[in-house]
């Protein structure tokens, strides 16, 4: 028999609206190695399991079967389509003046539903790669963050919420500097920010910056991308699974280092959204929300073990004129331009 796991038992995550929702969901990016069929079985079978957040982008390429998912389910009574929390992303080459209503719609389309529970800018400019290719190649269209162009498209974003096509809306990929330009300038205020999060990338500037601003951090790549494509790996990447002090702490706990990551995301705060295929990975992903928390003492061990090691550096979106990818990310405090 399929396991279950009773959706109560996971931990929550309150909105600044007071709404609570999962406080972990499921990955959909099947990138270069997983078929979009082989992502949507998953889907079916997280349903089944008990996950209620789904977190979907049109730029996956996979949102016409995950709806056929979701239609099932709710055909089936698996789940009820309030009970399920779906997001999704509008990709760079659709932030043009009518376009992000457009995007969503498809999104809606494809997923067969009548509302996004949280739609995303999936990064804040539209610097326009083509999905797959290699990391060396550049758009010579792109350009660097403007905050004018940013709140064209986000303005679009709170028409959805006003037309009742998205319940929330929310940003990915920001920076201090970015937020601290464009939350004053928005009239709905992201409900949560997508970022990297992982124990050897912990964000604590950005993580501590959303927090005290009421957003709700949604860590991506939470087990560290062991899978992601080979074209967004360097030399110096450190596999967040290796690392001896949570390998010895998954060893204490008898479980997989990749259970103590998400462990160590749901206690700290963020909501994660590990992917995976395998029955037996996402069971225990969503298991070990539910079950043997991490002592103090190995939280306090795991934040110690940050390295700062960005993973998705995001070169391709480089624009003419940009040094290298620490551009993307503001690091001198200032927006680079
Ligand atoms: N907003 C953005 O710009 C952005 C960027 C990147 C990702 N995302 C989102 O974040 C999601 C997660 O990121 P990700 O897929 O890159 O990375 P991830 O969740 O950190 O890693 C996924 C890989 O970890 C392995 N894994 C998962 N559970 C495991 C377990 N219990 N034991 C052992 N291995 C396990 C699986 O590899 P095997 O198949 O080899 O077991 C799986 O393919 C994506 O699917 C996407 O929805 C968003």
């Amino acid at each position: 028999m399929t396991a279950f796991i009773d959706p109560k038992s996971v931990p929550q995550r309150k909105l600044y609206t007071g709404e609570y929702i999962p406080g972990i969901g499921m990955g959909t990016f099947g990138s270069d190695r997983f078929t979009p069929d082989q992502v949507s079985a998953a889907v079916a079978g997280a349903i089944e399991v008990g996950y209620r957040l789904f977190d979907c982008a049109a730029v996956y390429g996979n949102e016409d079967l995950i709806g056929e998912v979701f239609q099932a389910a709710f055909d089936k009574g698996t789940v009820k389509r309030e009970e399920l929390f779906i997001t999704t992303k509008v990709w760079n080459d659709m932030h043009g003046k009518g376009d992000v209503l457009l995007s969503c719609a498809k999104s809606l389309r494809d997923l067969h539903l009548d509302c996004i529970d949280l739609f995303f800018v999936h990064w804040p400019f539209p610097n326009y790669h083509a999905p797959g290719c290699d990391g060396d190649s550049r758009n010579p269209n792109s350009k660097p963050f403007s905050v004018d162009e940013f709140m064209n498209t986000w303005r679009q974003c709170e028409k959805l919420v006003d037309m009742g096509l998205v319940r929330y809306i929310g940003m990915s990929n920001m920076t201090i500097p970015k937020l601290e330009a464009v939350l004053p300038l928005c009239r709905i205020k992201p409900v949560a920010i997508e970022m990297e999060l992982h124990p050897c990338f912990q964000q604590p500037e950005l993580f501590d910056y959303c927090i005290a601003h009421e957003i709700q951090p949604i860590g991506f790549c939470p087990i560290g991308s062991p899978t992601r494509p080979d074209r967004d790996k360097t030399p110096d990447d450190v596999a967040d699974i290796q690392v001896p002090e949570l390998v010895e702490i998954a060893k204490a706990h008898n479980v997989h280092p990749a259970v103590i990551c998400l462990k160590w995301a749901v206690q700290r705060g963020q909501i994660p959204i590990p992917f995976s295929i395998h029955e037996n990975e996402y069971v225990s992903n969503l298991k070990c929300t539910t079950e043997d928390p991490l002592t103090d003492e190995e939280m306090a061990v795991l934040k110690s073990i940050d390295k700062n090691n960005r993973l998705i550096k995001g070169q391709v979106f480089l624009w003419e004129g940009a040094n290298d990818w620490e551009d993307l990310w503001d690091l001198d405090g200032t927006i680079t331009k």
